[in-house]
């Protein structure tokens, strides 16, 4: 509980004779600033005090004024049922920003005795099929997460479930002996291995052995077969390598490359299981799981030529994770079209008899298009990270160029205006919402866009360095009332509340959403009053307070979400 749930809890406490920790949960923030700092909504005890709601916020709140009420609290109103506490603004500013000052980088983290031991999985690409712009938002979004999460005080363990088994390394090992080349796979990996497997598929349509070459060499894979393993392990290891370079600019990381084909060897005990368990039956010569009674279909953990899929190794996984983690939770972060393969995985989870199977969450997203027709359509209908990436840079440096034509390493600060952009335009709406966005939205530096923070950032950042004093961290008496610095002041001391609603609803937009708010409030502030040469010494030592706690809280939120901070702009 932060000071100022403390304060109100507090006062309520002793005239209403409530426990504080029956008061405490109830508390909100109000959204709007008419409503104060904090309120506490009375519906709950309406039936054991018998009066409204309505008449028993005004009843304790004639008490808390008769009482007299304590320095910290400046004002509070009875309004429908709510009890809105405002609190005073001293004390509030001496907070947050004493606290920022002293805790550079982690406003708003927490640290928890027991730390929730969090799996997270995410990213996780096919090899032979493209990165694509899906596989761009499990990314973005999942390392958004972790980095919540941790600041929120879990443990995460970070997995990528590498789609790397399964029918089509059949087709793919079939596609390179027939058309392979060795150097142009050394070279590009990810895009040699996609066009040998699009090539299969153009030429299976004329030619029908293909089918059953690819069948046989996924069937000698399965078996163990040297040649089609050493082929497999080098489609995998190459991907990987490039993969890799892919997640350093992004700036992610992974415990674990646990792909599908890790848990080859698991699958017969969990079939075993299934059907000993009676959860499966036979059905042609395939073994399916009959799911049609809870609604969700019936769905094949076997296949009639005893081929394993994609289902029964997630089977696997989820198992050996929970013996590898015990985990508390374990979320997936995949697009939305894979809703009902984790309701059925989950669901036979639950059937076998794992009680855990309830902590394992689905957090799923939408798909993300650009309103420029000509991206998407270049390489037919899929789309290259890389290739979005690189156009992403190249119109940053278009923009830097013109807008501070004598920056140095220009190079440098488009390719994280460029990052910053497309990181930031997948993050600003709901995950679950499909994104389509403009290049030209999502670039400029004064939209609700990643360039626009980046350049706010860089700005403030500039006045602190042109301020030769150490940053003290009191707030001086009687500083920072105008409404400009107060609205900046509350702005700010609700980051960690955003932190846990980021974390509760699983949504990086959330810190995103607040992060333009917060540039917007410091924008008012910025172009109102002056900073270095403020009226009086105390104010601008306040202001520069301000300044700081703001790019502090600014990149805290920029980091927390993956989108890079150049220096200079
Ligand atoms: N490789 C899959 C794809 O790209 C996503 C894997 C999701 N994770 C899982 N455990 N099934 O569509």
């Amino acid at each position: 509980m932060d000071v100022f749930h403390q304060v109100v809890v507090d006062q309520l406490a002793e005239i209403s004779g409530k426990s504080p920790e029956t008061i405490a949960p109830l508390i909100e923030i109000p959204p709007q600033a008419n409503k104060g700092d904090r309120a506490v909504p009375c519906f709950q005890w309406a039936k054991e005090e018998k009066a409204s709601p309505k008449v028993l916020a005004s009843r304790w709140h004639k008490m808390l004024q008769s009482q007299g009420l304590p320095p910290e609290i400046e004002k509070v109103e009875a309004v429908g049922g709510y009890l809105n506490f405002f609190l005073n603004h001293h004390f509030v500013a001496s907070h947050v920003l004493g606290e920022i000052r002293s805790h550079p980088g982690s406003y708003g983290y927490i640290q928890l005795e027991n730390p929730t031991n969090t799996v997270l999985e995410f990213s996780s690409p096919n090899i032979a099929k493209p990165f694509s712009i899906g596989h761009l938002r499990t990314t973005n979004i999942g390392a958004a997460l972790g980095r919540i999460f941790e600041a929120r005080g879990h443990r995460v363990t970070r997995i990528n479930h590498l789609g790397d088994w399964g029918t089509q390394f059949g087709k793919l090992i079939s596609a390179y002996r027939r058309w392979g080349n060795a150097e142009l796979l050394k070279d590009h990996p990810i895009h040699q291995l996609y066009k040998l497997y699009v090539r299969w598929h153009e030429e299976e349509i004329s030619d029908p052995t293909l089918i059953e070459d690819a069948r046989e060499w996924f069937s000698r894979l399965e078996d163990g077969d040297e040649e089609a393993k050493e082929l497999w392990e080098w489609f995998r290891e190459v991907t990987i390598r490039e993969l890799k370079t892919l997640y350093t600019t992004l700036d992610v990381d992974f415990d674990h490359y646990w792909g599908e084909s890790f848990y080859t060897g698991q699958l017969l005990s969990v079939l075993q299981e299934l059907e000993e368990k009676k959860i499966s039956k036979k059905s042609d010569d395939a073994t399916i799981v009959d799911l049609e009674e809870e609604g969700l279909a019936k769905c094949v953990v076997r296949k009639s030529d005893e081929s394993s899929l994609y289902m029964t190794r997630d089977l696997a996984a989820a198992i050996y994770r929970q013996d590898q983690f015990n985990f508390d939770e374990m979320i997936y972060v995949v697009g939305a079209p894979q809703r009902l393969h984790f309701q059925q995985l989950f669901k036979i989870l639950e059937k076998m008899g794992h009680a855990w199977a309830k902590k394992c969450e689905h957090v799923a997203f939408g798909h993300m298009s650009f309103g420029d027709e000509a991206m998407s359509t270049r390489k037919g209908n899929i789309v290259f990270l890389s290739d979005v990436l690189d156009e992403a840079v190249a119109l940053a440096q278009k923009i830097v160029e013109e807008k501070n034509p004598t920056l140095e390493d220009k190079e440098t600060v488009a390719k994280k205006v460029g990052l910053g952009a497309i990181l930031f335009a997948d993050l600003s709406s709901k995950r679950i919402k499909d994104v389509r966005f403009s290049w030209d939205e999502i670039l400029t530096f004064d939209g609700e866009t990643g360039p626009y923070l980046q350049y706010s950032l860089v700005r403030a950042k500039s006045i602190l360095r042109r301020y030769d004093k150490p940053i003290e961290p009191e707030v001086p008496e009687g500083t920072l009332q105008k409404k400009e610095e107060a609205a900046l002041v509350r702005f700010l001391s609700r980051f960690p509340s955003v932190l846990a609603k980021a974390e509760e609803a699983r949504e990086p937009f959330l810190v995103a959403q607040y992060l333009v708010g917060l540039a917007k409030t410091f924008n008012k502030f910025y172009t109102v009053h002056r900073i270095l040469d403020a009226p009086t010494e105390e104010d601008t030592r306040a202001r520069v307070l301000l300044v700081f706690a703001y790019a502090d809280v600014l990149d805290t939120g920029l980091r927390l979400l993956g989108i890079p901070r150049p220096e200079q702009m």
